[in-house]
């Protein structure tokens, strides 16, 4: 159960990262925009190269569509030996690496990242963090992305967005790494549209941004917030713990939760999350769509 081996990691890294420069994070359950209305990126002098990895599709589907949105270029990463195998075996060999801190090698990309200006790098999350062929990307260029704007985009079955980007912003000191878009492997038939609100948040799409209300203040849950919860997590293949306090807001699409959530490790450890859900209007049933580990 990768939810728990990685615990301690994830909690390391943590400590690391209270002493990186701070940047803005935004999950894609916290979103507060929606887009009306979807053009072209406005600047052409900002050349935008797109890097990513992907072992079973899902970072790869999104990567394609942030390209279609952008027009820009695209580039894979490749382990030298594939992940090949079924989930299990890979998360043996990724137990093995981390632990033996092993760097996975990788095929040579054909680009060359002076001819950019920005880069988007995507990557599923392993381990609370990006996959170890993106880690050898990064520790292998860290000195060519100075000056330059990074976005990250990931895939995950729950939740990385911040975590990850954080060991980015760890990763590449001298670059501008801005908030990432992160999407559920559950959920990859939302990310076009939530794709075009994040590019028009960040200014890459010149779109027309609508606000959405601030979440309401923060109360304990009702049996009603619960069922909701219950709803939108009790399917998710590991237990997500047990929602404490919630707020809430209607947008467009629905009315979002921001749930407080304690859980409790088979050690008996507490952690606390929060874990985003939306409950659409047109009746279907309540997803979440990140939790957010502290
Ligand atoms: C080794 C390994 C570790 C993973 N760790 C996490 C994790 O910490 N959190 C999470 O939400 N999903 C985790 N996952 C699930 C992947 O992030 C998810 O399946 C992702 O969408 C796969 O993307 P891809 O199809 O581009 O390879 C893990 C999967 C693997 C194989």
């Amino acid at each position: 159960m990768w939810e728990i081996l990685i615990n301690s990691i994830v909690m390391k890294k943590l400590f690391l990262m209270a002493a990186v420069a701070a940047v803005t994070l935004c999950g894609c359950g916290g979103k507060s925009t929606s887009v009306s209305e979807d053009k072209a990126a406005s600047d052409s002098t900002d050349k935008i190269l797109i890097v990513y990895y992907s072992q079973t599709g899902a970072t790869k589907a999104v990567a394609e569509e942030f390209q279609r949105q952008l027009g820009c270029d695209i580039a894979a990463i490749e382990a030298v030996k594939p992940y090949d195998g079924d989930y299990g075996a890979t998360i043996q060999r990724w137990r093995e690496e981390v632990d033996n801190n092993v760097k996975v090698e990788i095929k040579p990309l054909d680009v060359n990242l002076d001819d950019y200006s920005s880069v988007f790098i995507g990557y599923p999350i392993w381990g609370g963090t990006y996959a170890l062929p993106m880690a050898t990307f990064l520790a292998d260029n860290a000195e060519s992305f100075k000056g330059k704007k990074v976005v990250t985009f990931s895939t995950f079955g729950s939740g990385g967005v911040s975590t990850s980007t954080r060991d980015v912003v760890a990763a590449l000191p001298d670059a501008e790494v801005i908030a990432g878009y992160g999407v559920r492997n559950a959920r990859l038939a939302k990310a076009p549209e939530e794709i075009a609100e994040f590019l028009g948040a960040t200014d890459f799409l010149d779109v027309e941004i609508e606000s959405l209300p601030d979440y309401s203040d923060v109360t304990e849950v009702t049996e009603n917030d619960v069922r909701i919860f219950d709803e939108a997590c009790g399917s998710y293949q590991f237990p997500l713990g047990t929602p404490l306090k919630v707020a809430s807001r209607k947008t467009p699409k629905g009315t979002e939760y921001r749930y407080e959530v304690e859980s409790q490790a088979p050690d008996s450890t507490k952690s606390s999350s929060i874990i985003f859900v939306i409950a659409p209007d047109d009746g279907s049933a309540p997803e979440f769509t990140e939790v957010v580990r502290f």
